[in-house]
């Protein structure tokens, strides 16, 4: 399979997956059917950019999967029901029920087990699409990278106790409520009014403050709650901190924003840079991960943004790739320790003919390099 931006699809493409709207979660089509002109048309409408196409360029290439299909659907209905608690606890004035939380909590520790059983393979948020809603879908990829960043961070790093000291032990505990935090990190913006939360253009300054408020909207919400922790509550709070301390609400900086925080915001602004949103198209992944990577020390940890660049793949598997001698191609397989030098599947020559598929492992071909992602269809095979 690859992904194929909606506009170079052509008539009897046969689709991957199914597409499945973003806002409210309706299947469009089915994998298996093949684009007609009317579906494209559709697709256009519904503002969906990529499809996954099945065809022969790409057989034996499959999208990366960082959760099961089980997991997925009950992350999505535990996060929809927390979402709804709240609204009703916001009009009653109540807190969120603990039957809630503990939902919440097994949903985080199931998504942790996925994350770990998977802690060999590269991360890639693509497969996550198919979650319905903008929120729905955030909750839950930033609550997969982030415990993918949380796990690998405490591996290597470890967490620092209030005395100071480094320390290895009660991780599983301490991840769970990373998780819990990570699910309910957006949960402040059931408060902030759904016309400055929809619009699709720039904010005015008030509305900016009226958006800013939902980190600490959510902390409040949070605080009379049982079953919900301290950590859990910190990555509400504290997820829009800045590292250099140009964040909000508390304009903390460097390791006086919590760890947790720290890994959160990383995970945030990478999903929200590849999403689509009201305001903005879904940039590819690869740009995304320039962006985290360029402001390491400046908005971001650098130790977490460390370990971001050896979880996530810029160009996951099924992207178009143009490589440095002109030569273009479909990424194979990612691995972990090569997420920047992937296996690449290579069908047009660098004098632009289309060849019979021939496949270079760029982490042993240090004269390729991958130039950047391609947006033109690729030629059909000429054998
Ligand atoms: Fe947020």
């Amino acid at each position: 399979m690859r992904l194929v931006a909606t506009e170079h699809l052509n008539t009897g493409d046969r689709i991957g997956r199914d597409i499945v709207t973003s806002g409210d979660g309706l299947l469009l089509l089915r994998a298996g059917m093949r684009i007609s002109d009317s579906f494209q048309r559709s697709l256009r409408r519904a503002g969906i950019t990529a499809v996954w196409i099945d065809d022969e360029l790409s057989a034996g290439i499959e999208p990366l999967e960082m959760l099961r299909e089980e997991t997925r659907h009950r992350a999505v209905s535990a996060i929809r029901s927390a979402f709804q608690d709240v609204s009703q606890s916001l009009v009653q004035g109540g807190a969120l029920p603990a039957d809630t939380i503990r939902k919440m909590t097994a949903v985080a520790e199931l998504i942790g087990r996925d994350i770990a059983d998977n802690a060999q393979s590269a991360l890639a948020l693509n497969d996550l699409a198919n979650a319905d809603s903008y929120t729905m879908k955030h909750s839950l990829a930033v609550t997969a990278l982030g415990l993918a960043l949380g796990i690998r961070a405490m591996r290597r790093y470890g967490w620092t106790d209030h005395r100071g000291a480094r320390r290895f032990d009660q991780v599983e505990q301490r991840l769970s409520q990373l998780g819990v935090g990570l699910l309910l990190h957006d949960i402040g913006k059931l408060a902030v009014p759904p016309e400055i939360l929809h619009k699709p253009g720039p904010l005015t300054d008030d509305e900016w403050t009226a958006m800013r408020a939902h980190s600490m909207l959510g902390f409040q919400m949070l605080k009379g709650t049982g079953g919900i922790s301290a950590l859990a509550r910190s990555v509400v709070r504290s997820h829009h901190e800045r590292w250099d301390g140009t964040g909000y609400p508390d304009r903390k900086a460097g390791v006086a924003i919590h760890q947790f925080a720290r890994i959160a915001t990383v995970a945030d602004v990478f999903d929200a840079l590849t999403s689509e949103r009201p305001y903005s198209a879904a940039e590819p992944a690869h740009r995304a991960f320039e962006y985290v990577v360029s402001r390491a020390g400046r908005d971001f940890d650098p130790d977490i943004v460390d370990v971001f660049r050896s979880s996530v793949a810029p160009y996951p598997p099924g992207t178009g790739v143009v490589l440095s001698d002109g030569s273009r191609g479909l990424v194979k397989e990612v691995r972990p320790a090569f997420v920047e030098c992937p296996i690449v599947r290579i069908v047009v020559d660098p004098s632009g003919r289309s060849i019979p598929p021939r496949e270079v492992d760029l982490s042993t071909t240090p004269e390729l390099t991958i130039v950047s992602e391609d947006v033109a269809p690729l030629a059909p095979l000429a054998v």
